[in-house]
Formats: C-alpha cells, structure tokens, sequence
C-alpha cells in the first residue's frame, strides 16, 4: 500500500516536472500554480524519503561510499535547485502570487533579475531531476512492475 503511494506520487511528480519545463505546454497561468502545488508534494516526498535522508547521512560519517557521496551530493544540489526555482518563480510571479497578495507583478525586464535565476535554474533541475531518476532508476523499475503489474505472467 504504501509502495502504491509513493510510486504514483513520484511518478506524478516526473509528469508534473516535465510539463514546468515547457511553459507554453500549460501556459503561465496553470504553470504558475503547478510550480506551487508541487511543493506540498515535495515535502511529502522528502518526508516518505526520510528513512534514506537520515541513514545515508550517518552513513556518510561513519563509512563513505563513493556511490553514496555521489548520490547524497547529488540529491542536496536538486534540493538547493529546486528550492532555488520555486523562490525565484514566487518573485517573478505574473499571475498567481500577485492575485494572492493583490500587489502588482514586477515587470519581466532589467538587467539583473530573478528571471534569469528560475531559467538558469530549471535547467539545473532538469539535468538534475534526469540523473535523480537515472541513481534510483532499479527501484523505479522495480516498483513500475509490480504496480502497473508489468511482467506479472513472468512471476507467475
Ligand atoms: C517548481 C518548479 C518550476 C520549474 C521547473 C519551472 C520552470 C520554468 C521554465 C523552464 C520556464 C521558462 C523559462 C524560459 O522562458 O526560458 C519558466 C518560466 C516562468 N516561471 Fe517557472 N518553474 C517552476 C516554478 C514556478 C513557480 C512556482 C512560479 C510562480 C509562482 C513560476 C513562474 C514563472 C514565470 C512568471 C515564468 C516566465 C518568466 C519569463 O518569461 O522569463 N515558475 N519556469
């Protein structure tokens, strides 16, 4: 039951993750709250990853791994990325967050801007997401068959 769970809230994320890259996919509007309802969803999926998040940093103490190095680098700069894009898409907000706090959006020009900080780091989320996928990528198998029941005629 729980697998269930957090197989279908991983893969609703990678469907969710996809469709942020490509703006004119969903438009800015259903873009800008997608970005935010996304976030709950994180959380629950850092909080279903605890288990993980707790053991492999003890484990990186006590007896470090190159696989494990990798992984939990890997896994804190998608976090910085993330937590990156989500502030700077909050700040460049046309639509959803000015209608929430009723103040006027900030024009998407100038010369420094937040705007290039949520492209720069879309990107990094994407090259990020991709190899987060790609070091759990025998559980995410593992998990697609038993749930979408691939292959159930082999186990039997
Ligand atoms: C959570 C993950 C998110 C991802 C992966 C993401 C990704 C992207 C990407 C790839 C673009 C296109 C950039 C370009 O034009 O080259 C974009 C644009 C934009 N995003 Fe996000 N975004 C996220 C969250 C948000 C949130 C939460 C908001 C606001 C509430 C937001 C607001 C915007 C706005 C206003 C633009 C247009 C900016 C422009 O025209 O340059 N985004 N986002």
């Amino acid at each position: 039951v729980r697998l269930k769970y957090v197989f279908w809230l991983d893969a609703s994320l990678l469907f969710l993750f996809c469709a942020l890259e490509v703006v004119p996919f969903t438009g800015l509007l259903l873009h800008e709250w997608v970005g935010l309802a996304v976030v709950p969803m994180i959380v629950v999926h850092l909080l279903l990853s605890w288990t993980w998040i707790a053991s492999s940093t003890r484990g990186l103490v006590r007896s470090p791994s190159w696989r494990g190095r990798v992984n939990y680098l890997l896994n804190l700069l998608l976090f910085a990325s993330v937590t990156a894009v989500v502030y700077s898409g909050i700040l460049i907000s046309q639509d959803a967050v000015p209608a929430m706090t009723g103040k006027t959006a900030i024009r998407l020009d100038g010369i420094f801007s937040w705007r290039y900080v949520h492209n720069r780091s879309a990107n990094l989320v994407l090259f990020l997401a991709g190899m987060h996928l790609a070091m759990n990528w025998t559980w995410s198998v593992a998990a697609a068959r038993k749930i979408l029941a691939f292959g159930s005629e082999i186990r039997r």
